[in-house]
């Protein structure tokens, strides 16, 4: 297609009938000029395709998909190489399915695990959220299908989502909340960005041009198109003024009758219409599908989604050896109505029909024939049913070992509201508190989307996090246990003790028109291990059914990066991988920092003794931070602490060293510190050579005593921090003339 030429062609009305979508799944269409509706679904972990007008219409009711698993599981790969594939093969699907665009990523960060949608959300680093999810991106688009990142940005709840403004700093949002967006945007070229229903600091995002163009476009540079969340635009026009350029869904007639009323009346410029067109012409253009598609091979799919569910599992606890289980010796118990009835996807858009669900129980029975199982609770129920519970109880008496299967009911657990709390429902705690009375080998299988509080953490023999681990879960979850896959999962967020420990946990939901981010960039695993804080299980913790050993860490220092290497053994009995993770400390910046900041990764497969040289190359961007008042991204001279580590309170190899960096000589004024230009040598020349000599060889009052330079080149007043801690402005009720500082900060200003 010629864009602009078609754009030329274009009438007014036809325009603005491209910038609303038909109806919730495709674009407009304009036969006169070949333009082609494109159609668009969810979701990140499958396809939720719900054709309208062929009796598929309800949330819940889509062409049936193979169901992969959750992002809050696959982040725990820490595998680049897998989320490639994830996304490789939604988008062979959506091709098949003449689907043209995928709603997916979702990478917000998990701010809190109360957040309702953090199951469809890969962390709480942006690091790891942002490299992973741009693989997703490319894997999509390797298929000629589109992606909408999403969303964008700061959406870190459910409850008043539509108007809530997420009330966070500059510097926050630049290190945490849009860093994610910026990788993706920057490495992966994503088609476009579903801008978030939510406003930053008082602006509705979908008329936020700081947002959309300031920052998105003009500053990283995005050449694709954006979308607004379904019904996220308040105000139109006001939208596409501030860069949105695909309302969704359209509002029909209405939504054309506004824009070209808008451009008639002046009150939008169709200049600003004509960008958002030239977008969505280039998307739809590219995007087209196939007359006759190919189908998909589900079986291999699902296989698929079966080895990322065994990639990406976390084993938290395994004391005495209780895992892995042979199932062949003795009674297994499987204990808990989710083995027959899994969790295993999350509710709301991102919502999939599975084209083969296979239950633990299912896998279970497969395997063999010593299981024995009883459902022991109601999901459906908070009460414990005592019938059920004796009859668990039974089973558990009898077994060898107990593997029972906890997590929330699909009820708890969505899109569209958050939780209040991250305990487990009343009558599977107690079931729990019953079983270790019985039997001293329990396994816990959890099926949760996020975090969970573990009173019982001690009383079990092995923990197993499984997440939501899509419609392979049952053949993944005893891949497991029973040792036939060694568990590489790493876990993608910290898991705190209690909902109360978290840092937002006084003030989240708590406005129903604001919420706050005070925990500022401490947030995660950075408040948590800056105040050296008891957690249940660190971010980036994972346990293996085999040992890591971490050697020979070297790092080579140029002006341009600092390379750091170092070997990787497995020095257990069998193949197994590891994850090991880069952290940074700051101890340069004289400002509030995280103790760590996870800054690189990689998944390591060792087969027994094996040893890998693994190497992470770190830039400026590494090492800085976000300065508000000079909107840009500062690294400092000084000491930096590099931590290899296997989670981040794991560490293995350290060592400190020393960089330089220049930045841009940031604005002298009268309100400068002198402990600022003391520690800069060439401001420090020039206050001398300004200030002091000038000031010192007259005469000898107090005051110029104070700027007397002893025999050592030391500056009386600069030894006492009582004056330090002045600013320039402070001085001149020391006696110091006020022309001297003036001639000083207009050179200071002008210096290279
Ligand atoms: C929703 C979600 C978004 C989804 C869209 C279409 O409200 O926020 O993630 O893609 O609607 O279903």
């Amino acid at each position: 297609m010629d864009i602009n030429k078609t754009l030329s062609e274009l009438t007014l009305t036809e325009k603005a009938a491209l910038v609303s979508g038909k109806n919730n799944w495709y674009t407009a269409k304009i036969d006169r000029l070949g333009i082609h509706p494109l159609m668009m679904t969810d979701g990140p972990s499958g396809l939720r395709k719900v054709e309208p007008g062929k009796g598929i219409s309800d949330i819940n009711d889509s062409v049936p998909a193979v169901c992969f698993p959750a992002a809050s599981l696959t982040a725990n790969s820490f595998n680049r190489d897998l989320f490639f594939q994830l996304g490789a093969l939604i988008g062979e699907e959506a091709r098949s399915e003449r689907v043209s665009l995928v709603l997916g990523p979702g990478v917000n960060m998990k701010r809190t695990p109360a957040g309702g949608r953090n199951f469809e959300y890969l962390s709480e680093d942006p690091l790891l959220t942002g490299v992973l999810g741009a693989e997703y991106v490319k894997g999509v688009q390797s298929q000629n299908v589109g992606v909408a990142v999403k969303h964008f940005a700061a959406n870190n709840r459910e409850n008043q989502r539509f108007t809530v403004s997420s009330d966070v700093s500059e510097r926050t949002l630049r290190e945490l909340y849009l860093r994610a967006f910026e990788i993706i945007v920057k490495t992966a070229n994503p088609d476009t960005l579903m801008i978030s229903y939510n406003k930053i600091n008082g602006t509705l995002n979908t008329q936020n041009y700081h947002l959309i163009t300031d920052v998105l476009r003009d500053e990283w540079g995005y050449q694709g198109a954006t979308m607004s969340d379904w019904g996220g635009v308040a105000d139109h026009t006001a939208a596409i003024r501030a860069g949105l350029d695909l309302e969704m869904p359209g509002k029909g007639q209405p939504s054309t009758d506004e824009i070209v009323l808008a451009v008639k009346t002046g009150k939008l410029d169709e200049g600003a219409l004509d960008n958002a067109i030239r977008r969505l012409l280039t998307i739809i253009d590219r995007r087209q599908p196939d007359a006759n598609p190919e189908p998909y091979d589900q079986s291999k799919h699902h296989e698929a989604a079966r080895k990322m569910a065994d990639e990406s599992i976390v084993l938290l606890r395994n004391t005495h050896n209780e895992l892995p289980l042979d199932l062949a010796k003795g009674t297994t118990a499987i204990i808990g109505q989710l083995a027959d009835k899994p969790r295993f996807q999350g509710g709301g858009s991102s919502h999939v029909n599975p084209v083969h669900l296979v239950t633990p129980l299912d896998a279970a029975n497969q395997l063999s024939d010593h299981v024995i199982y009883q459902p022991g609770y109601d999901l459906d129920q908070l009460d414990t049913e005592p019938t059920l519970e004796a009859a668990a109880l039974e089973a558990a008496k009898q077994a060898d070992h107990v593997v029972v299967f906890l997590g929330y009911p699909e009820s708890w657990e969505s899109e569209g509201f958050d939780k209040t709390s991250l305990q487990l429902p009343d009558n599977q705690s107690e079931l729990l508190s019953d079983l270790t009375d019985v039997n001293d080998h329990i396994t816990v299988v959890l099926e949760t989307g996020a975090p969970v509080e573990m009173p019982w953490v001690h009383d079990v023999n092995a923990i197993v996090e499984t997440y939501l681990a899509g419609e392979a879960v049952g053949e993944a979850t005893w891949d497991i246990l029973t040792g036939a896959v060694n568990p590489s999962g790493h876990l993608a967020e910290t898991f705190p003790v209690l909902l109360s420990d978290t840092p937002m946990s006084m003030t989240f939901d708590q406005d129903p028109n604001h919420e706050i981010y005070s925990e500022g960039i401490f947030m995660g695993y950075r408040f948590y291990n800056s105040h050296e804080m008891r957690v249940l299980y660190p971010f980036g913790y994972g346990l293996s059914y085999t040992a890591f050993e971490y050697t020979h860490l070297q790092t080579e220092i140029d002006d341009e990066k600092v390379q750091v290497t170092f070997n990787v053994t497995n020095t257990g009995e069998r193949t197994g991988q590891a994850v090991p993770q880069l952290y940074v400390a700051n101890h340069a910046t004289h400002r509030p920092v995280p103790a760590t900041e996870l800054r690189n990764f990689a998944k390591v497969a060792l087969k027994a003794g094996e040893t890998k040289t693994v190497t992470f190359t770190l830039t400026r961007r590494d090492f800085s931070w976000y300065r508000t008042g000079k909107h840009m991204w500062e690294a400092d001279s000084g000491d930096y602490e590099l931590m290899i580590g296997a989670s981040s309170r794991d560490t293995r190899l350290q060592q400190r060293i020393t960089l330089t960096f220049e930045n841009e000589p940031h604005e002298i004024s009268e309100n400068t510190y002198l402990n600022e230009i003391i520690s800069d040598p060439t401001l420090m020349a020039l206050f001398m050579k300004d200030v002091v000599t000038p000031f010192s060889d007259h005469g000898s009052t107090t005051e110029q005593q104070l700027f007397t330079v002893d025999q050592n080149g030391k500056v009386a007043i600069l030894q006492n921090p009582l004056f330090t801690n002045m600013p320039l402005r402070a001085l001149v009720a020391q006696g110091l003339p006020n022309q001297l500082i003036q001639t000083f900060i207009r050179h200071a200003n002008n210096r290279e």
